[in-house]
């Protein structure tokens, strides 16, 4: 059943505001609530023609704070909870793992007892369709070789600090279905590019770093594979999660598009080439350069998204190469949007981590 009064955690993130403009297309959807906590993550400037929406409302709090989800949950009345809001960057979570701790573990378990309480004073018919969706990823499966897949039955095996808090909050969420009974539907996403993504992940950091004239930093030798997604397939994938995933459901929303990171980052050049402003042949792929991998570096992530695609009606639309024309599109065009970012702690992270000037 498709959900009408939906809070959104983390919707000023890149997931996150994609989602939320495609819960506003849906006539079934009466009321979107974004609880973001607004870290160097989130943007508001990603959701200005949803603002406009009156049913869309922003509230600013955080996952970690009881009485601001408590209160979150009495005003709304949800029926259904999507929850993204979490620290996503890798290279972060080597630096500072702890904020990974506080939100991704912390602030899941405390917004799964906020909404158990809330769930159980529910009258019956409501809590029968109530909906708790977890998103998380396939990174919490481990790393792979060059075959073999992630199947729904694969067994945790995180590798860094990102990956081990995922791997916690989807326990969490699992023991509180089962000890209370809390319907919950969990998604593991691949890799997903697309606009308003925060430049510090590879596909955005690339091209800012190529319209910088700056070079593209590669990590090791560049032959660790990524399955891609884009990000309007990878809401529409959480959104039928939500409308037709069964309590209790693992659901695996991956793009099926392997890449390298060389693959990704090359393919980016001749699309800048084609479709930014105009430099010679080439002139992109040079500036490529093969820096220190990051330690613990996963190989291969890669599942075996069939059944998920059968039970949801869902199969992700984008092309690699057309999601990578849109993504650098945008980035072209949204130029106020890029400067919000490039200010403060993202400045400091560039200088910190690629010396950018
Ligand atoms: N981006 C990917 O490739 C990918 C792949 C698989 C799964 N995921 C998962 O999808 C979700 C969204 O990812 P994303 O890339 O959009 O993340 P993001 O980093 O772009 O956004 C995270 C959002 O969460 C908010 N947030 C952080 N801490 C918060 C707190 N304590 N309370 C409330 N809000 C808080 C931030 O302000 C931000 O708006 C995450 O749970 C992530 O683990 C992402």
């Amino acid at each position: 059943m498709a959900p009408s009064r939906i809070l959104v955690t983390g919707g000023a993130g890149f997931i996150g505001s994609t989602v939320i403009a495609t819960l506003l297309k849906k006539s079934s959807t009466q009321a979107v609530l974004n609880f973001d906590a607004l870290t160097y993550a989130g943007n508001l400037l990603s959701l200005q023609e949803e603002a406009k929406d009156p049913r869309y409302t922003f509230q600013r709090a955080s996952v970690q704070n009881l009485e601001e989800v408590q209160r979150a949950l009495e005003d709304f009345q949800p029926d259904c909870i999507l929850h993204l809001a979490a620290e996503t960057h890798v290279d972060r979570s080597l630096n500072h793992p702890q904020t990974f701790l506080e939100t991704n573990v912390l602030g899941t378990g405390i917004l799964l007892q906020a909404t158990s309480a809330y769930w159980e004073s529910l009258p019956l018919e409501k809590a029968d369709a109530f909906r708790f969706l977890h998103v998380s990823t396939d990174e919490v499966f481990g790393s792979l070789g060059d075959s073999g897949q992630f199947h729904q039955d694969s067994p945790y095996a995180p590798t860094s600090p990102y990956s081990a808090s995922k791997s916690a909050a989807d326990h969490l969420v699992r023991s509180w279905e089962k000890s209370f009974g809390l319907p919950c539907i969990i998604t593991h996403g691949s890799n997903c590019y697309g606009p308003k993504q925060f430049p510090e992940k590879l596909i955005p950091l690339m091209i800012l770093q190529a319209l910088n004239g700056d070079s593209l930093p590669v990590y090791g030798d560049g032959q660790q594979i990524r399955d891609w997604i884009y990000v309007q397939d990878q809401a529409d994938a959480i959104y039928q999660a939500a409308c037709l995933g069964k309590p209790g459901g693992t659901y695996f929303t991956g793009g099926s598009q392997e890449q390298t990171n060389l693959l990704v980052v090359e393919t980016l050049c001749r699309t800048l080439e084609e479709i930014g402003p105009f430099v010679e042949s080439g002139f992109y792929k040079k500036k490529i350069k093969f820096v220190q991998d990051r330690p613990g570096h996963d190989y291969r992530y890669s599942m075996d998204c069939r059944k998920t695609q059968l039970d949801l009606d869902w199969k992700p639309h984008y092309a690699f190469a057309d999601g990578l024309r849109e993504t650098v599109r945008w980035y072209l065009n949204n130029p106020a949007w890029v400067k919000s970012i490039q200010t403060g702690e993202y400045r400091q992270w560039m200088d910190e981590n690629y010396g950018w000037r």
